[in-house]
């Protein structure tokens, strides 16, 4: 899809508009909608053939509203023919924020196709009509362009997340992380199994142990133009499979843990993007990417394993197995950047957190209200749905560990979410205890069937909300 600003549109096979109300309808067109029996409500549309104009409803002309309503428009024109379509940005003296328009078009129309044998690409022209905008047209073409970048940063997370873990692995995250830095003059290290021995990373080390694929640990900086102080460090989990390990997942639960590389893959799309937004910030992502398998060589509930900070960890389940990863990870990213102002983990962590939040929300911890505000601000402005979890001082004692100094596995199932945060905070060092949050992405980053403008499968959760944050900062 390529999306172009006009000043006077001239040739067009169809108009879309988008519309809560019919009041402001010319009469005949009103007319004919109301014979079709069109109502501006979302979910509804209406072609008029004799002037070539496609109405859809939505609930308002603003937010995650005029999202929907884009990309229920455009999954809709796919059954017409027509190859260039109109929008008028301005229609009736109400203005569709570009940013919005553009991501329900993007979003919505998604698609993930490499694995089908008869590929339907189809050429489509959006012309942008801005003629009675009230933004100038330079506002409008770096709103258009950074919303593109976006978008194509959430496409590329949910490509990647959707590809089977045959064609998925640990290298092949690097690889792509690798070309991401070279894309956007980024600075990117990856190291492998060696680099995780010699540097006291075995609870990352461990869990990729059984897998045919070396674990890589990816590292990726952006630095601004201008030099600058702050640092924000984003850690990705990116279990590009996990089957549970010998604590064995039922086939049930296996099925779509492709999905279990969407933290790493958010990392990616974040970092693909802060360029093309110019962020003023330094920003390091991470991602451990890693296989969890079965076999001869694998991990076992009962190991004893020893995290780069020197933390012991008492294994009771091997498909608790992010947290091991992500606790390496966390301690790597503190030892090797000094002065951090925010670090974050994002990982679909824990099934809990679906039983506690519904499957659409990403469940947020850590010690900062300040920061939990600052992240409900970035979910209102991004559309991203965020809920905060708290802490108690009795879920603490359900990891204490008898053997090590911590279990990777809660004694109870409740607060399995809260839990698994509490275990990641012990990686966490003091100075950095107020600036650290922890994101459960298992609800919204996957899913078996659309929703909104989030398609089949994963959804990119995370990538707005973050960059979202970022861009909250200035
Ligand atoms: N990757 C899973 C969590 C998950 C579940 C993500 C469903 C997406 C959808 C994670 O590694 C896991 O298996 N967690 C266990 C933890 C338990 C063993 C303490 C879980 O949630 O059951
Ligand atoms: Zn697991
Ligand atoms: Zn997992």
């Amino acid at each position: 899809m390529n999306i172009k600003l006009v000043k006077d549109c001239q040739k067009f096979d169809l108009e879309l508009i988008v519309l809560n109300s019919l009041k402001k309808v010319n009469k005949k067109d009103k007319n004919l909608l109301k014979l079709s029996g069109f109502t501006a409500q979302e979910n509804k549309s209406s072609f008029l053939s004799c002037n070539k104009k496609y109405y859809v409803g939505a609930s308002s002309l603003k937010g995650e509203d005029l999202k929907i309503a884009f990309s229920n428009a455009i999954k809709s024109l796919k059954q017409f023919n027509a190859t260039i379509i109109k929008i008028s940005l301005n229609i009736d003296n109400k203005e569709y924020k570009l940013e919005e328009l553009v991501e329900g078009l993007l979003l919505g129309s998604y698609e993930f196709n490499k694995y089908k044998s008869k590929k339907k690409e189809k050429k489509l022209d959006i012309l942008i009509d801005i003629k009675n905008s009230s933004k100038t047209l330079q506002e409008l073409e770096k709103s258009l362009r950074q919303a593109v970048s976006i978008c194509s940063s959430v496409n590329l997370a949910r490509d990647i997340v959707n590809t089977t873990p045959e064609d998925y692995y640990p290298k092949i995250m690097a690889n792509d992380a690798r070309k991401i830095s070279k894309n956007n003059s980024l600075e990117c290290k990856v190291f492998g199994e060696d680099y995780l021995l010699k540097n006291g990373m075995n609870a990352m080390l461990s869990v990729g142990r059984a897998s045919r694929h070396e674990s890589q640990l990816i590292h990726i900086i952006y630095k601004p133009k201008k030099d600058t102080k702050r640092k924000i460090v984003i850690v990705g989990k990116g279990l590009t499979y996990d089957s549970g390990g010998l604590s064995l997942k039922s086939s049930e639960g296996m099925l779509s843990m492709k999905c279990d590389k969407s933290g790493g893959s958010t990392v990616l799309g974040v970092m693909n993007t802060l360029k093309d937004l110019n962020c003023p910030y330094e920003v390091h992502g991470i991602v451990g990417a890693v296989e969890n398998m079965i076999g001869g060589d694998a991990y076992k509930p009962d190991d004893v394993l020893k995290a780069k900070n020197g933390t012991t960890i008492e294994v009771r389940n091997t498909d608790a197995e992010g947290r091991l990863v992500l606790a390496d990870c966390l301690c790597y990213a503190q030892d090797e950047i000094k002065n951090i102002d925010y670090i974050f983990d994002i990982a679909t962590l824990t099934g809990a957190c679906l039983i506690a939040l519904g499957e659409y929300t990403t469940g947020v911890m850590g010690h900062s209200e300040k920061l939990k505000t600052k992240i409900a601000k970035a979910g209102e402005k991004s559309g991203e749905l965020v809920a905060f979890l708290p802490y108690n001082r009795y879920l603490f004692d359900l990891i204490r560990s008898q053997v090590a100094d911590i279990s990777n596995t809660s004694s109870s199932r409740a607060g399995g979410t809260i839990t698994a945060s509490m275990f990641l905070d012990k990686f966490i060092k003091k100075e950095n205890k107020k600036k650290w949050l922890h994101f459960d992405i298992a609800g919204p980053a996957y899913k078996e069937k659309s929703w909104g403008y989030n398609p089949y499968g994963a959804s990119g959760a995370g990538v707005r909300l973050i960059l979202s944050f970022i861009e909250n900062l200035k």
